[in-house]
């Protein structure tokens, strides 16, 4: 098989490719990837022997580059690539639109242009807005974003539903709630968290701190994201969710137990504009119809996430200071094409 993951180099796609190789050495496996300030080929350096696995440096938005990395009828496409801060699409929203919602109709067009199989378009629960208790947001519900992030995520499953009616591809969309695992990058509130409590830093706690999130491991919504491509019914949505729902001040007191250190480390700051005090997702449907569940504990899994940044000190120290970024601009400059793994 052969299968095209787009920003298979972030925190999620790494995961999925990680899992996806170990699964089926056989296959091909090509990693399209822009390589931003968010990717990192560290989390890629176990397959250096994978002699399946193939990087290609390349932007979404580029139809030719694409086209050029995608093979002729390759059966899966996977497509992670986005923008995926929320704080990042307040200060500027222009690169989520283009990369989110400009990078995701260049994808349907070259995948169809290319006579690909299935096309998984990942989404986020983010689409649905802020969910009031004790609603859970479904499926089929209307679609209320808030951050230009979360609109630009919505525009593009639009597009790719716009692709399911007029072109009849074979396009699925899931929406996953917020994962937390190994290798995220540490901006987002976890491996943020984790890196600054280990450092006896202050840990930012937006407004009141008692927005809540639901939380899923990374592994778990991966093995969802294969039980989808391998028997979910084109043109569905599933949503996947680790029906773990926790206050962000819960969260972070769990952390700072794990860690021993003081709850002193907390300090609020002025709330993110147009903050979404609730996301809930239901998950029942793909509970229900594709026979998935959960497997990893929070609190297990929490527990290993943090053991992981403890014994990756230097993959932390050097995600952020942008070490990263500066090393693939001066080894592989911005050109296109098949890179050395
Ligand atoms: P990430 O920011 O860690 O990684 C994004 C990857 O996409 C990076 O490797 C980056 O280089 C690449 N990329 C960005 N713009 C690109 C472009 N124009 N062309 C090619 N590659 C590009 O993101 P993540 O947390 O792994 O999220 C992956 C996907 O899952 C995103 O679509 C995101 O919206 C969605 N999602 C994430 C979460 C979460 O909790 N992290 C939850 C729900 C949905
Ligand atoms: P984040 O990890 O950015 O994910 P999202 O906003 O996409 O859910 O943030 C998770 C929650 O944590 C969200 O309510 C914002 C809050 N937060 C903080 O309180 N402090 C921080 O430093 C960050 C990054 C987030």
């Amino acid at each position: 098989m052969t299968i095209f993951v787009t920003g298979g180099a972030g925190f999620i796609g790494s995961q999925f490719i990680r899992d996806w190789v170990s699964a089926h050495p056989g296959d091909t496996v090509i990693n399209y990837d822009k390589l931003t300030y968010a990717a990192n080929l560290e989390n890629l350096a176990g397959l250096a022997d994978a002699p399946g696995y193939q990087l290609v440096r390349g932007d979404v938005c580029d139809p030719e580059a694409v086209h050029a990395a995608m093979p002729e009828g390759c059966d899966v496409v996977v497509h992670f690539a986005a923008e995926s801060h929320v704080d990042r699409s307040i200060l500027s929203a222009t690169e989520f639109v283009r990369a989110n919602v400009l990078g995701t109709q260049v994808m349907l067009d070259v995948a169809r242009a290319r006579k690909a199989g299935r096309f998984l378009h990942i989404s986020t629960d983010e689409v649905g807005g802020d969910i009031p208790e004790p609603r859970a947001f479904k499926e089929g519900d209307p679609l209320e974003p808030s951050s230009p992030y979360a609109a630009s995520k919505t525009a593009a499953e639009h597009l790719v539903n716009a692709a399911v009616r007029t072109f009849g591809i074979d396009a699925i969309v899931t929406r996953t709630s917020n994962n937390y695992g190994p290798y995220q990058f540490p901006e987002k509130l976890l491996p943020l968290a984790i890196s600054n409590m280990m450092a006896d830093r202050p840990v930012p706690v937006y407004g009141d701190g008692l927005q809540v999130r639901d939380w899923i491991h990374v592994a778990d919504n991966c093995a969802a994201l294969r039980l989808v491509i391998a028997k979910g019914r084109t043109g569905e949505t599933y949503h996947i969710g680790g029906r773990n729902p926790r206050t962000n001040r819960e969260v972070l007191g769990l952390l700072l137990d794990i860690l021993g250190k003081p709850a002193s480390l907390l300090t609020q700051v002025t709330d993110r504009l147009g903050h979404d005090r609730r996301y809930a997702v239901d998950c029942t449907k793909i509970e229900n119809e594709l026979g998935w569940t959960r497997t990893i504990s929070f609190e297990d899994g929490l527990r290993a996430t943090v053991r992981w940044y403890q014994e990756n000190t230097g993959w932390v120290a050097r995600a952020k200071s942008g070490e990263y970024r500066e090393y693939y601009e001066k080894q592989y400059g911005m050109q296109h094409g098949t890179m050395a793994r």
